[in-house]
């Protein structure tokens, strides 16, 4: 492990980085180099062996993740991989503490992450935090507004799209507060143009939006699924809008298909319940700095309480021991001291902080200690959730 290293990709790179993501994610080699250089070769972190070799590679990419209506600022890891050759032998280990300790020292108090593993991100203190779902609605059953205004969006209606995505992310835990790479996502996913539409509203502004592709399911038909990228309203009427224009695709269109947390505002407006849901993904939280991330989050405005934590953080000492976090006003602290009666291990607090589970759910999972008592403090502060997303990256 002594002679790894771990820094900036450079441009020499390139090859053999494109070559190990194509071969970890089945890319073909052009389509790996192609998606590097969209995301920035800058954003890029290597692990280099003895000889300078890349051994191992992630993906960085800074945003928030909106809990509590605030935007926590994270940085995402994507893209993590070691060549077939190399594994199993703790390069990756290497790369996500190397990873961890740089986002500590910038500051960031999160980092958040889909895992195609969970042994390796548990190790390093990410935990189970939100989930991702596939949402097939017929598009025959959509409903909304009939014939409603909607126009093909346009380069300009970017900053309004964006604008109204944000307002209705911010009351979703979990959700992005997206920046460029995920963006980059919702409208060039795996580099083809997605197609999007905005309702026009007053004032130039926008009421909601969709941006989709269609696939054919059967090549030989030209029944096709409509899969939304995005879908955004201001409104329950600008909702009905955007709906209603879907279901303008329905004398061709077989599936809506939409991805979200275990519920959206959309699920609630269709009549019906005939839609199917798969779970696709439980993504990660880890927290990297407990005062910082306890600071940043927002919290229930009508809902005060304090709660004593005892930590486990092997990876950074700085966060480990006691904590006596109070929140009141919708705000939260967390402080040095208190008697420790809820003890817990990093991961786990990452689970709570998201709520993703109770401190209840978590003592029976053998991953909180505390009395029953302690127990309520803690759901107090941090009540569970359904906390989920609908980007991946
Ligand atoms: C997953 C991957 C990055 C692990 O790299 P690595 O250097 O071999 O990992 P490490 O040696 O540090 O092992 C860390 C842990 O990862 C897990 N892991 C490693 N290889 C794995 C594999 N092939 N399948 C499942 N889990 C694996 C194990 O839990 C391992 O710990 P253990 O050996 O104590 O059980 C590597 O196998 C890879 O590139 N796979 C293809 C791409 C991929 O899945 N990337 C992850 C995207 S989220």
């Amino acid at each position: 492990m002594g002679t790894w290293t771990y820094s900036t990709a450079t441009t020499s790179e390139l090859d053999a980085i494109a070559r190990i993501s194509g071969l970890s994610f089945a890319f073909a080699p052009e389509d790996s180099k192609k998606w590097i250089e969209r995301s920035g070769l800058a954003n890029v972190r290597v692990v280099r062996d003895a000889a300078g070799a890349v051994a191992g590679q992630l993906l960085r990419t800074t945003m928030g993740q909106f809990f509590g209506g605030r935007s926590v600022p994270t940085v995402g890891v994507a893209g993590v991989a070691v060549p077939p050759e190399g594994r199993g032998g703790g390069v990756a280990t290497f790369l996500m503490t190397s990873f961890l300790r740089e986002v500590r020292g910038d500051g960031v108090p999160i980092s958040t992450l889909y895992p195609a593993t969970q042994p390796l991100y548990r190790r390093v203190g990410f935990e189970q935090a939100g989930s991702r779902f596939e949402v097939r609605i017929p598009v025959a059953r959509l409903g909304g507004e009939p014939r409603p205004e909607m126009r093909p969006a346009t380069e300009a209606d970017r900053p309004a799209v964006a604008e109204c995505y944000q307002r209705m992310a911010s009351h979703w835990d979990g959700w992005l507060d997206r920046g460029r790479y995920v963006w980059d996502r919702v409208w060039m996913p795996r580099g083809q143009a997605a197609l999007g539409w905005v309702a026009p509203g007053a004032g130039g502004g926008i009421d909601g939006y969709a941006v989709l592709q269609q696939s054919r399911p059967d090549a030989a038909s030209a029944r096709h699924d409509v899969t939304l990228m995005d879908i955004g309203f201001r409104s329950a009427a600008g909702g009905r809008r955007v709906l209603g224009f879907l279901a303008g695709f329905a004398s061709m269109g077989l599936d809506l298909v939409m991805h979200c947390g275990p519920t959206h505002p959309v699920l609630l407006m269709l009549r019906e319940q005939r839609w199917t849901m798969t779970l696709r993904d439980f993504w990660m939280v880890r927290i990297v700095d407990v005062p910082g991330a306890i600071a940043a989050r927002g919290y229930a405005p009508g809902a005060g309480g304090a709660v004593d934590l005892d930590v486990d953080d092997p990876l950074f000492p700085e966060n480990a021991g006691r904590w006596r976090v109070h929140a009141e006003g919708g705000r939260a602290e967390a402080v040095r001291g208190g008697e420790g009666s809820v003890r817990l291990d990093i991961g786990a607090l990452g689970a709570l902080y998201a709520g993703y589970i109770s401190a209840g759910g978590l003592r029976q999972a053998g991953r909180l200690y505390g009395d029953d008592a302690a127990v309520r403090a803690a759901a107090t502060v941090f009540p569970a959730g359904s906390p989920g997303m609908p980007d991946m990256f």
